[in-house]
């Protein structure tokens, strides 16, 4: 397979796996509705951000949407990420899109991107599927890079969004209408997307000029290209005229003994006078009860540019032009993703969140359908965060007036959010617990980097059990104020007693028990006979 090389590839491969996993902590303040909706918006860089999330959500989500900076050279991204390279250190905290001339503006992205992928492809379900906005600067690189962290077989395809609906006769050569939202899947064998409703446009084309009891229909062509060997015979059309065979270089689609079933069962039109070459109907009462989405979304469909700041425009009626949201998707591009790629009840990430319509959208269509999808999004910047991606999911939860006009108010789509900040490491420099780190924390970490899953769900340490993820069960004894003690009195120890009480194993289990504490008192030979790993904090846990 052909490969992308760029400067600072060799540095940023195995970065993901160095990002330190940090503490999330929620701001009640900022949330707003039911936050226990389980939707999230969390400010941080995606990277750390992801990286946090891991253990909660690791093979969860169904479809991710991202929206990344294009790096078109307008725009004030910034490249920071705390790689250990020199060449990536000179570049640290530069500014890169202002930088258009800066040639390894396209190195810098790549980086930038490189790790987000491989941490985005990590909480895809096995039929989850990624779409990504992208424009010409960087779409032969993305397609590329994505072929080597999803693999070429999990391209499904690279939509064009008209995303204007004029032309710009100033273009030096050919003026720019559209983007690309490149779509892969997990594991293309597991994907399945959603048909999108038949318009009215698609059931007009169906009549029923013989008055077919089966109801309207149109008719499709019975020959083809393709060489078929029992498709070439004569037939006889109701009026006696002789047709020698389908038409010359063609075949037909269904072998004679095929074809005369059809006919039999009124399913060939041969035209009003019975004298036409044969045609298949096909009746609208059979066909799917959708259409197979096409690659080519136009904006009366899926809206435009204008459209989605208008949207954002209307929410924030009291935002000067300066201070809105300048490159927003509208809502309804990113509810056609939905529409295809989720049932109610799935994940949706967004990890370049901007203003926010990926939230919208989800709670729009949750009111819809009556769903109740989640979104976890991540947004960097620490005034958008909560000033527009926050209060813009707040307004449209909890209701507006639609460009702070009285008279014109926006019904809440309800629902709610958690907002939150990234926190400190889990582990220091050393590989020691930072005291900020709850038993929670540390339980959902420690299973998730013992089974490679997400923690099923939160415990609080009422229980040493953390989980059972197939043949293992995970259990904790750590106590959060005796952090780095072994203490028996603190059973954060695994003495003979404390294995004695552990909490029952469901019947018929046979697989592996591992015990984390802070130190272990059982014999090896009992702790083989009893099928117990042992595995000392901190040293032992993956990521310290
Ligand atoms: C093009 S905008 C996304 C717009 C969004 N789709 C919408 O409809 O509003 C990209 C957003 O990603 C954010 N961003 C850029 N780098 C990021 C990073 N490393 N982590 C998290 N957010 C980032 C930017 O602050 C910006 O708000």
């Amino acid at each position: 397979m052909p490969e992308l090389n760029w400067i600072g590839k060799n540095a940023v491969v195995n970065h993901h796996r160095e990002v330190p996993y940090r503490l999330v902590h929620c701001d009640s303040e900022l949330s707003a509705g039911d936050a226990d909706s389980g939707n999230l918006l969390v400010q941080g860089d995606n990277l750390e951000a992801l990286k946090a999330l891991l253990p909660y959500y690791a093979g969860k989500v169904k479809c991710i949407y991202i929206d990344p900076p294009y790096n078109t050279g307008n725009e004030n991204w910034v490249y920071n990420d705390n790689v250990n390279s020199a060449r990536i250190k000179q570049w640290l905290g530069k500014i890169v899109g202002a930088q258009a001339d800066d040639l390894s503006r396209h190195d810098k992205w790549l980086c930038m991107m490189y790790p987000r992928l491989r941490l985005l492809r990590e909480f895809l379900r096995e039929d989850g599927v990624i779409f990504i906005s992208i424009d010409d600067n960087e779409l032969h690189h993305l397609i590329l890079l994505m072929n080597e962290i999803f693999g070429p077989t999990a391209y499904v395809s690279s939509i064009a969004w008209q995303k204007v609906f004029g032309r710009n006769n100033t273009a030096k050569f050919i003026s720019d209408t559209h983007e690309h939202i490149v779509c892969f899947a997990r594991n293309i064998k597991a994907l399945e997307l959603n048909l999108l409703e038949r318009g009215e446009g698609e059931d007009s084309r169906y009549k029923n000029p013989d008055s077919d009891p089966r109801g309207p229909w149109t008719s499709s062509d019975l020959s083809a290209r393709n060489p078929y060997s029992l498709g070439v015979y004569p037939l006889r059309t109701p009026s006696g005229r002789e047709i020698e065979g389908p038409p010359a270089g063609r075949y037909w689609t269904v072998s004679k003994e095929n074809f005369e079933k059809l006919d039999a069962d009124n399913r060939i039109w041969w035209g009003t006078k019975g004298n036409n070459f044969p045609r298949l109907k096909r009746f609208l009462s059979e066909v799917a009860q959708g259409v197979i989405p096409n690659s080519l979304w136009m904006h009366s469909e899926v809206g435009h540019n204008q459209e989605a700041k208008q949207e954002v425009g209307s929410i924030f009626h009291e935002a000067n032009r300066e201070t809105l949201f300048s490159t927003p998707k509208p809502k309804r591009l990113i509810r056609r993703i939905l529409q295809i790629a989720t049932n109610p009840g799935d994940i949706v990430m967004d990890s370049f969140a901007g203003s926010g319509t990926t939230g919208h959208a989800v709670l729009d269509m949750n009111k819809q359908d009556g769903g109740n999808r989640q979104f976890i999004l991540v947004e960097m910047d620490e005034k958008i965060a909560p000033d527009t991606t926050g209060e813009r999911l707040r307004r449209v939860i909890n209701g507006y007036h639609k460009g702070g006009d009285v008279s014109k108010p926006v019904e809440g789509l309800g629902g709610g959010f958690r907002y939150c900040r990234l926190g400190t490491p889990l582990f220091d420099e050393f590989g020691d617990i930072d005291g900020a780190v709850s038993f929670s924390d540390l339980a959902a970490h420690v299973f998730f980097s013992e089974t490679g899953a997400p923690i099923p769900q939160r415990v609080d340490g009422s229980t040493p059990l953390v989980g059972q993820h197939g043949e293992q069960i995970v259990y904790l004894l750590y106590s959060e104020p005796e952090q780095g003690f072994a203490r028996e009195e603190a059973g954060n120890v695994l003495t003979p007693d404390m294995l004695a009480s552990l909490p029952d194993t469901p019947e018929g289990f046979e697989g592996e028990r591992v015990v984390y504490a802070e130190g272990c008192t059982v014999s090896a030979d009992r702790l083989k006979t009893e099928g117990i790993v042992f595995k000392q904090i901190p040293y032992s846990i993956q990521g310290a």
